[in-house]
């Protein structure tokens, strides 16, 4: 709390400096309800920290009327947090939140519903988490990873990776593009029938070679697969 002042300071200074929107610190200090939001989480998490529990579950109930940004105040966040447009976000009271770190509108760190204890996500520095994702449970996403738009994120996430997709896999990993060969890793609903239908086509491509004679290489793959095996630099 004594600090509080100069953390709205670096947070203003962050913003100008990163948001290329963002036109003076004065619009900044008045107009990004992201940060108000955080402002109140800080003072909420002394208060909290302090014992004050309904005091400051109050005042962030009233902060979540204010800005649309529900954040409890026994969430642990680092500085420099910045909630970018911001409204719908949502941050669980066990989750951790590093420094750096980028949430759009609509992002939630949420529980699954089925854990007690730590349920909510780990976020490690410097992570970007796009409009509309959804982390959800006690994972950790590491440094530097950038969470796609709409993302349903349900397992840790090693650092430095790009994840998308509901549920989110990884599409690349320490800037190299990552081509996920066993469907199963993709954690669909659909990896079944995908993995049977790349069984049944691995099994009728061998006996087409077999029926040919066991000299001859087949057809080669048709462009788009050549495509995809140019790109792979990373298989998981
Ligand atoms: C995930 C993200 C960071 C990836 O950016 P990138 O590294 O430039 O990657 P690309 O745009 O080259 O996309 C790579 C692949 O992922 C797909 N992809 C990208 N974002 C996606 C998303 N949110 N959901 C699903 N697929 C996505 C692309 O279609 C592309 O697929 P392809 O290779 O089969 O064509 C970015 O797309 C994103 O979602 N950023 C969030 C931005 C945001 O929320 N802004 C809010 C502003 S108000």
């Amino acid at each position: 709390m004594p600090h509080l002042l100069s953390l709205i300071r670096e947070d203003v200074a962050n913003v100008v400096e990163h948001d290329p929107a963002a036109k003076s610190s004065l619009e900044v200090f008045l107009c990004y309800s992201g940060l108000h939001a955080v402002w109140f989480y800080r003072m909420n998490h002394w208060l909290w920290n302090h014992g004050l529990f309904l005091v400051a579950r109050m005042l962030s109930q009233a902060a979540r009327f204010l800005t649309g940004i529900e954040i409890h105040p026994a969430a642990k966040i680092g500085r420099r947090l910045f909630i970018d447009h911001g409204h719908g976000v949502v941050i669980g009271e066990t989750a951790i939140v590093g420094d750096d770190v980028t949430l759009y509108q609509g992002v939630t760190l949420g529980g699954t519903g089925k854990e007690h204890g730590k349920r909510h996500p780990t976020i490690e520095d410097n992570v970007v988490v796009g409009g509309g994702a959804k982390i959800l449970g006690n994972i950790i996403v590491g440094k530097n990873c950038r969470i796609g738009a709409g993302s349903v994120v349900l397992r840790n996430v090693p650092e430095n990776s790009t994840v998308v997709g509901v549920p989110g896999h990884i599409i690349f990993r320490e800037g190299k593009r990552v081509v996920i060969t066993d469907p199963k890793q993709i954690n669909d609903p659909l990896s079944e029938a995908l993995a049977a239908v790349a069984t049944e086509v691995n099994k009728l491509r061998e006996r087409v070679q077999q029926l040919e004679g066991s000299g001859t290489q087949g057809e080669p793959p048709s462009e788009s697969m050549q495509r995809i095996m140019e790109d792979i630099d990373y298989q998981i």
